[in-house]
């Protein structure tokens, strides 16, 4: 009885089957779509009609729900915007900020200018009942005013500071610093002070010159009569995220913030045959060494590159290297480069001992879920903290690109790979990291069906969200318990002046009276 209610219920609710979607996903980088492929795949899969701008179609002809639109060409811009030299180690953070920012407003104006982007948004019959968007820039979060609907952000790491400001999330600058900036675990007096002046100075930037900027783009190329951007951005129904309590921050989160995780980690596949035989034969064991797909090998400095080359050349070991040219100059013998390897099959090779990496997320999750301890050499972006958390875990050691040396990366290798301290934490890791109710991709497809169900989730909205800043910030309370005790302390200031005038007064009466 009881489970038939529940079927029926499950019936009832279920039904949005059918439901229109449209995923808009920016950026043109593998590692950031590989998160959210599989997201718009199973949601096809279910009976959805799926209509996705992205840089990264899957272009499989048996996803008859799915309508994909392919950006490939804004690949050019983000190569051409070399965010790889902009953002060195002795570049401010703000500047590193603006310049991000910058290029990626470039980015979604060239994918809004796109004439089948633009045939969509002026197609008077096209109608959606959600938006999602990938939430490292707000602009495409018009479209759910557009097309009158609720919208979900995503992002592929952990949220920005404006991210978490427009679903009402906490960001407390101490406790959560952003995820651009390198802090993790106790901040001493100097990082303290920097993470509360950046948290100011990024909501001055985002708010009064981001978001003005964006409207403007909004009004041209999405609609004229389109409400603010600053308040589209406000009416997100959820926000997901890539990061869990395990790899990352432990913070107080509201209930419309879900965190997703392992999203591209797939069942092992067979390796190509000569990679297999050669995995094999490296008895003595095999250092993969990658640095992702935004920081190209080729492209290192002429200096770093050749001081990696020689410490690589002096290991005991084989080295996959994913070099991105036909050749690399003075390959050492130990080293084999190719422009790709197959890394989650490459990894789970029992012969692999360490991953070096730029400390990229979606590297860290595929070296853990292989259980390979790793060596960072982190660049830009979230890599800096990724690479401390990394080690903090303990199944890491991290090498600084300023201070890198052919010895001090020989020696960290060898470290992480022969001492099995590291490999045993990883597996510990690995453990924490599987032991969850619901993988990301089911609760990621959870969620956003929910939201189609209850058209938006404005019951679950955080009141954060519309409380003016003085009250969240209890300026008015603070002002007046601090104009209490001033008043008291004028009183008792003055009933003490008089006492002793009165005092002084009677006594020099007296005093002239005698
Ligand atoms: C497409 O959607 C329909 C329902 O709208 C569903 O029955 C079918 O299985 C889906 N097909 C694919 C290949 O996803
Ligand atoms: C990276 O290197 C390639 C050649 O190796 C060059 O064509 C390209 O312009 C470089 N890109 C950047 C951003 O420096
Ligand atoms: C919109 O629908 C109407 C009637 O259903 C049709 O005549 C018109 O051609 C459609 N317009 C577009 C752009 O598909
Ligand atoms: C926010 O969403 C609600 C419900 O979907 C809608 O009525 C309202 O116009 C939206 N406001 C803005 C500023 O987008």
């Amino acid at each position: 009885m009881f489970v038939c209610a529940i079927l029926l219920l499950k019936l009832c609710i279920g039904s949005v089957s059918g439901a229109k979607i449209l995923g808009a996903f920016f950026v043109p980088s593998i590692s950031h779509q590989v998160v959210f492929q599989p997201i718009w795949k199973e949601l096809s899969l279910r009976g959805h009609q799926v209509t996705v701008l992205t840089p990264n179609p899957l272009n499989d002809p048996t996803l008859t729900n799915l309508t994909e639109i392919d950006l490939g060409f804004a690949y050019d811009i983000i190569r051409r915007g070399n965010l790889q030299g902009a953002a060195q180690k002795n570049v401010p953070i703000e500047s590193i900020v603006y310049f991000v920012y910058e290029l990626f407003g470039g980015i979604v104006k060239a994918e809004l200018e796109h004439p089948e982007v633009q045939a969509l948004i002026r197609d008077q019959n096209k109608t959606f009942d959600l938006v999602m968007i990938e939430y490292m820039h707000p602009t495409f979060s018009a479209l759910s005013a557009r097309f009158k609907c609720p919208w979900v952000g995503i992002t592929s790491l952990g949220a920005l500071l404006p991210g978490h400001d427009s679903i009402g999330n906490p960001t407390h600058p101490i406790l959560n610093p952003d995820i651009l900036l390198p802090f993790t675990g106790n901040l001493g007096f100097n990082d303290r002070l920097f993470s509360v002046y950046y948290s100011i100075w990024f909501r001055y930037y985002y708010y009064y010159h981001v978001i003005p900027d964006q409207d403007k783009v909004v009004k041209k190329y999405i609609g004229e009569d389109l409400p603010y951007l600053g308040d589209i951005e406000k009416n997100i129904s959820l926000l997901f995220v890539n990061v869990n309590p395990i790899l990352h921050p432990i913070r107080p989160n509201v209930p419309t913030v879900i965190e997703l995780g392992k999203m591209h980690i797939r069942p092992k596949k067979p390796l190509p045959k000569d990679l297999q035989q050669s995995l094999d034969k490296a008895t003595e064991g095999v250092v993969y060494f990658s640095l992702g797909s935004n920081v190209r090998s080729a492209n290192l400095s002429l200096e770093l590159r050749e001081k990696i080359m020689k410490g690589l050349s002096e290991l005991p070991y084989k080295v996959l290297w994913k070099w991105e040219e036909d050749q690399l100059p003075n390959q050492p013998k130990n080293v084999i480069t190719s422009k790709w390897f197959p890394q989650q099959d490459l990894l789970a090779h029992s012969n692999v001992k360490v991953f070096v990496t730029q400390g990229g997320l979606q590297s860290m999750e595929e070296s853990i879920s292989a259980g390979v301890p790793l060596v960072g050499i982190p660049f830009f972006g979230d890599q800096p903290l990724n690479c401390v958390k990394m080690v903090n875990l303990g199944i890491a050691q991290s090498v600084d690109t300023e201070t890198l040396t052919p010895e001090i990366l020989k020696k960290t290798i060898i470290e992480v790979a022969e001492n099995s301290k590291y490999r045993k934490r990883v597996k510990e890791i690995r453990d924490l990291l599987s032991d969850v109710p619901a993988t990301g991709l089911e609760k990621a497809v959870w969620w956003i069906e929910y939201v189609i169900r209850h058209k938006g989730a404005s019951h679950l909205r955080s009141p954060a969200i519309d409380l003016p800043l003085y009250q969240y910030f209890l300026l008015d309370v603070i002002g007046l318990i601090l104009l209490s005790i001033a008043t008291s302390l004028f009183i008792l200031y003055k009933i003490f002046k008089l006492f002793s005038n009165d005092k002084n007064y009677s006594f020099t009466t007296k005093y002239k009276i005698q």
